[in-house]
């Protein structure tokens, strides 16, 4: 039996997580964020910021993709996210091992919790997971950041979205041109909400704690500098990509100064091909978020691979270089300071670029700092609908039958 938010199961038995912690077993009812990593982190936090306001039963569940303390416990704290209700711990793996761990797991905690909606972000591993499992459950799905396209099957994060988008109910898009490609696929227009960016949110509500001098100081930065974000497999999984790459970045190196918070996955192959011999590359664990956007803030340039940072820039105004061959955020480029470049040409585009300055056009529109609230309301508005529907008829039916149009 689906019980409305807000009512209790008869029994409270308590669960024990992975980490050892215990938690009340959830109300049914509540709307659940599956989070894996840290992009996830960064988009839930004004999501479930305004669902909290709206006073809205949740659940956060992590999946434990991310699971080192600069890649997961930094973001709770730093955001203010919820203490997870449950840590899956499924780490790291192949496609098919991450996503099945995910799967098991979701589908054990969905039985168990009945979420009156599952809430979706982006398009890692995780996201598609949790998509196939709520969907055989019959719980309604909503995904954030939904409609973004490179057309690059190459990428698994595209075989993520395009799974994703056609099993849920709520598709939030970040730009416009999202929901052409949501369309074209089928989906229907009532699904479909512009609502802008939630990454831009949690930009715009930490603006104010950005030091960029604070960062210049901590990494003795006296002159213009470049930050290097790099984590793509096409970069940096093969020793010749990340030979290429670490090329590359020396001969931005010659010029200006480049600082790299190195993500996890390219460390091995990075340092295997010399990242570290040039004495103006200062590599770094990865930052905080804090710590992170004080850089960003404060660089010349940004080189990157990451899907946020092309978002980041484009709202800081910072000149950013994507060693891309595609991107899934065009937007980014032509309402940002975003190019995509190869990694031969990659010292000359920097040098063009901090020589031509921040980018000074229009935004993308509702990059506001008001899409979590948006998301929000639609979210309960949609889940009333579905509730009114189910008080009306007298026979059961799925939700997934009785999709409302909000
Ligand atoms: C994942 C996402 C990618 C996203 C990125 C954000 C998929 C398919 N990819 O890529 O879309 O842009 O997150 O950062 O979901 N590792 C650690 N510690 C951690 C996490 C990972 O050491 O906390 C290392 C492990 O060696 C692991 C590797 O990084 O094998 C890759 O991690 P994984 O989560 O599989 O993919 P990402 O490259 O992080
Ligand atoms: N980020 C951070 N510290 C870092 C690198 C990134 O806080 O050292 C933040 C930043 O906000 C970025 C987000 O993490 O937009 C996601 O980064 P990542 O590149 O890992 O993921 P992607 O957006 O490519 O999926």
């Amino acid at each position: 039996m689906r019980l409305s938010p807000g009512e209790t199961t008869p029994s409270t038995p308590r669960q024990v997580s992975p980490g050892g912690m215990t938690s009340p077993a959830p109300q049914r009812g509540s709307v659940t964020h599956v989070l894996g990593t840290r992009p996830n982190f960064v988009k839930a936090a004004p999501v479930i910021r305004a669902l909290s306001k709206l006073g809205v039963e949740q659940r956060v569940v992590h999946t434990g993709q991310h699971y080192d303390e600069r890649m997961s416990d930094i973001f709770f704290v730093q955001l203010g996210l919820p203490k997870p209700d449950v840590n899956l711990g499924v780490g790291s793996g192949s496609h098919a091992t991450q996503t099945a761990e995910v799967m098991v797991g979701l589908e054990r905690e969905f039985t168990e919790s009945s979420p009156a909606m599952v809430v979706l972000y982006g398009d890692v591993n995780s996201t598609v997971a949790a998509a196939l499992a709520a969907v055989k459950l019959h719980v309604p799905l909503a995904h954030v950041e939904a409609g973004l396209r490179s057309f690059d099957n190459t990428m698994p994060e595209e075989i993520n979205r395009r799974v994703t988008d056609q099993l849920c109910d709520l598709l939030f898009a970040t730009s416009p041109e999202a929901l052409g490609h949501l369309a074209r696929e089928g989906r229907p227009a009532e699904s479909m909400h512009l609502v802008g960016n939630p990454m831009i949110d949690t930009l715009i509500a930490n603006l104010d704690k950005f030091d960029a001098e604070a960062a210049r100081a901590a990494y003795g930065l006296d002159g213009p500098y470049v930050v290097a974000t790099l984590h793509r497999p096409a970069n940096v999984d093969s020793p010749k990509a990340a030979a290429e790459l670490v090329h590359a970045l020396h001969q931005v190196a010659a010029e200006l100064d480049v600082i790299i918070p190195l993500h996890p996955r390219g460390r091995a192959t990075l340092t295997r091909a010399g990242l570290l011999d040039s004495p103006k590359v200062n590599v770094v664990d990865p930052l905080g978020y804090i710590e992170f956007m004080s850089l960003v803030r404060g660089a010349a340039a940004i080189v990157t691979d990451s899907g946020g940072v092309q978002e980041e820039t484009t709202l800081l105004r910072v000149p950013c270089l994507t060693l891309r061959p595609n991107t899934e955020r065009p937007i980014t480029i032509t309402s940002g300071s975003n190019q995509l470049v190869t990694r031969d040409k990659l010292a000359s585009a920097v040098l063009a670029a901090v020589a031509g300055g921040p980018y000074a056009g229009e935004l993308p529109p509702l990059w506001d700092g008001h899409a979590g609230e948006r998301i929000a309301r639609i979210t309960t508005a949609w889940l009333a609908a579905l509730s009114d529907n189910a008080t009306n008829q007298a026979s059961p039916a799925t939700p997934r039958s009785r999709r409302a149009d909000v």
